[in-house]
């Protein structure tokens, strides 16, 4: 069974925190909050534990986790003293959502957690129910985020609950979490900061502290995210409006310019490979000028209503208006676009929960949070994107 605990007092001495850091401490599975998502903790040190976490999850074992920690000294049993960019990265963005890839000490941690890597992805969020936690616990945390395997990751305990009901110890429930997407993923090489997975500290705001930014080819702006190409046939499958013989739009068979090289070496942040965040819905993301993209959707929802589907569209608050598919989901502005990645995973979410056969989601550009916004739309949407 799995225990819930409400925790709107973030003192550790509270009794929900407590019971749940004990059971951290004893080789347990305790799902808390962050300000990215939900993770699913477990002691890193412990083989036994983070086993239970690939278990709960699904997880693909070849898929590192990563390690969250409460205060900078828990850095020095992990990794080697660190050079003076990520000196100045910690100091800038933690406790933060930004995940630094650094060389592992041997033995730190198991290696379950680093997929047999010779680094350790590392964080220090900033949450204060998942401080807190971290810190009563007395050690190292691996938590992927607390979904299972595939699915949107959680943004609320009742989306952990509704994954991981059963196959858990415990839940800590500190409310909705904050940004709405994962951390950003980088790794240092030299003077340059790379991104491997795009996520709540923007490129701009790293760029900011002079470092030279540089993105790993499946996390690139544009980017298929690592995935293979859609194969032909799948792309003639896709479903296509009433009443042209030829799309409006056309199948981006690998989703622009930098695609090529995303597809030619594998991701150097392994999950990126994996299909993500789907809906159990077929998902289509559509590109382009507002009121064509409108145009398309609207014909290609009442060609999927005739054939007695049930529709929904993921759309931004400015257009919304413009749709009258089954299901219309606001993900949020586009004017803010940080409300969207708040809203993206619950709407995903409840398309399922109202039982959307087809769904087809707006683009938005991919500047600021719009660029892990982006990734994580392209994934939902299993690639197929279209562009008017
Ligand atoms: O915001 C977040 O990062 C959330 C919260 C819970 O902290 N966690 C999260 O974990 O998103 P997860 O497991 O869903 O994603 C971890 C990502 C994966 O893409 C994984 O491949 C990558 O980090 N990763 C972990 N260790 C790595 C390593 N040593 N080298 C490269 N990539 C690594
Ligand atoms: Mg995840």
């Amino acid at each position: 069974t799995t225990t819930l605990w409400q925790v709107d007092d973030y003192d550790s001495r509270e009794s929900g925190l407590e019971e749940a850091a004990a059971l951290l401490r004893t080789g347990g599975t305790v799902a808390f909050p962050t300000e990215t998502v939900y993770g699913l903790g477990a002691d890193a040190r412990s083989t036994a534990a983070v086993e239970r976490i690939f278990a709960a999850k699904g997880r693909p074992a070849d898929n590192p986790l990563i390690v969250h920690i409460a205060e900078l000294s828990q850095l020095d049993e992990l990794v080697p003293p660190p050079g003076p960019l990520a000196k100045r990265l910690m100091e800038r963005f933690w406790p933060g959502p930004l995940t630094l890839v650094l060389p592992v000490i041997p033995g730190a941690v198991s290696p379950r957690v680093t997929a047999g890597l010779a680094t350790v992805a590392v964080r220090m969020p900033a949450h204060p129910v998942a401080l807190a936690l971290i810190a009563a616990a007395g050690c190292p945390v691996a938590a992927p985020s607390a979904n299972r395997s595939g699915r949107p990751s959680p943004t609320l305990a009742s989306h952990v609950l509704a994954d991981l009901g059963g196959r858990i110890d415990g839940i800590v429930d500190g409310g909705a979490a904050g940004v709405g997407l994962e951390s950003t993923v980088v790794e240092i090489d030299g003077d340059t900061v790379r991104i491997l997975r795009p996520g709540g500290v923007t490129a701009e705001a790293l760029r900011e502290i002079g470092a030279h930014v540089a993105y790993d080819a499946a996390a690139a702006p544009g980017s298929r995210g690592g995935a293979a190409p859609l194969a032909p046939s799948a792309a003639a499958a896709l479903p296509q409006p009433a009443g042209s013989g030829r799309p409006p739009g056309t199948i981006e068979p690998a989703g622009g310019g930098e695609a090529h090289a995303a597809t030619a070496a594998a991701p150097r942040s392994p999950g990126m490979k994996y299909a993500h965040y789907a809906p159990q819905g077929l998902m289509q993301l559509v590109k382009g000028e507002a009121s064509a993209v409108a145009a398309y959707i609207q014909a290609a929802v009442r060609t999927a209503q005739s054939q007695g589907e049930r529709t929904g569209v993921l759309a931004f608050a400015e257009h919304a208006a413009a749709y009258d598919a089954d299901h219309v989901l606001v993900v949020g502005s586009l004017a803010q676009l940080e409300t969207a990645a708040h809203g993206l995973y619950a709407a995903l979410r409840a398309f399922d929960e109202r039982g959307v056969q087809r769904i087809w989601a707006e683009a938005c550009p991919e500047e600021g949070i719009g660029h892990a916004l982006m990734n994580r739309l392209v994934k939902a949407a299993g690639h197929q994107i279209v562009s008017i």
